[in-house]
């Protein structure tokens, strides 16, 4: 059995990394896919033909962090979809620095693509949402903004706003059947990761307990368990997927 069949999903950030790998197990678990990226034209072309086969889905250049876009992105969506049952707030980025050189530029950007996109986008669904009386929202955090981290206080800071945002909204539109979770990744493993030095990242995962990266699959597994009726009584919570780290 498809654990998303009938499902329509919004994913933002699909084009590379976690996002594409959600995309890609929504698609075979049975959902329809709308998904957004900020520049990776063809990439997002690429994504479109390789699951247009699996099922219905779409890519839509949208910057999640730019509150009208997201108000006519959700527009456009339910044009073409009808629905969306899920949102998946994946799109993320980081420009790390030490508090001591971080610039006021820096900061701003982050708090403004990871926690303004995740109200950008979680506001303009909960009207079609509350409307169909059911829907799901997974937010993607990330260990850092549960522990906080040195040299990344800009995204460490986004990230742990992610978190009270989730709780407040699992608060307020529970009694909507609205769900919201959030998922906190932990070191997956994607082409950024690929690109660094082989020893580094085997220290890091040396030092994980499972003694692996997580890989973009373990994530969307548990978006699809987040999106799916397998979870309709969990809301409100964060989820580690990091292979045991913050054990
Ligand atoms: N990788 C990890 O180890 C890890 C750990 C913890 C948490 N996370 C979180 O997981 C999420 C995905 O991470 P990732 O490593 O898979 O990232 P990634 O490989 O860098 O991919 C980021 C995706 O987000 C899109 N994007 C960036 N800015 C955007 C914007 N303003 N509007 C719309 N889309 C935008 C990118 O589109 P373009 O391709 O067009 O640029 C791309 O599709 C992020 O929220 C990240 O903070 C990652």
């Amino acid at each position: 059995m498809k654990l998303l069949e009938g499902k329509v999903a919004l994913i933002t950030g699909a084009t590379r990394g976690i996002g594409k790998g959600i995309a890609e197990i929504f698609a075979q678990q049975g959902a329809k896919v709308a998904f957004t990226y900020a520049g990776s034209v063809e990439k997002a072309k690429e994504l479109e033909t390789a699951l247009s086969s699996v099922t219905q889905i779409k890519g839509y250049q949208s910057d999640a962090s730019d509150y009208d876009a997201a108000q006519k992105l959700v527009e456009e969506v339910m044009a073409e979809f009808g629905k969306i049952d899920i949102l998946v707030n994946n799109a993320g980025i980081t420009k790390d620095n030490l508090l001591m050189r971080m610039s006021k530029d820096d900061w701003d950007t982050i708090i403004k693509v990871n926690l303004d996109s995740v109200f950008n986008l979680t506001k303009a669904v909960i009207k079609p949402m509350m409307k169909a009386k059911c829907g799901s929202i997974i937010n993607m955090t990330s260990v850092v903004g549960v522990k906080g981290n040195a040299g990344q206080a800009n995204y460490a800071a986004s990230k742990a706003g992610v978190i009270g945002f989730t709780k407040s909204i699992a608060l307020e539109l529970g009694s909507r059947n609205i769900r919201c979770n959030a998922i906190a990744p932990g070191f997956i493993e994607t082409e950024m990761t690929a690109a660094l030095d082989e020893k580094t990242v085997q220290g890091w995962r040396d030092g994980i307990p499972l003694k692996r990266g997580g890989q973009p699959e373990d994530v969307a597994n548990a978006c699809v368990f987040l999106g799916s009726e397998m979870s309709s009584y969990i809301s409100g919570q964060v989820l580690n997927v990091d292979g045991g780290m913050l054990t």
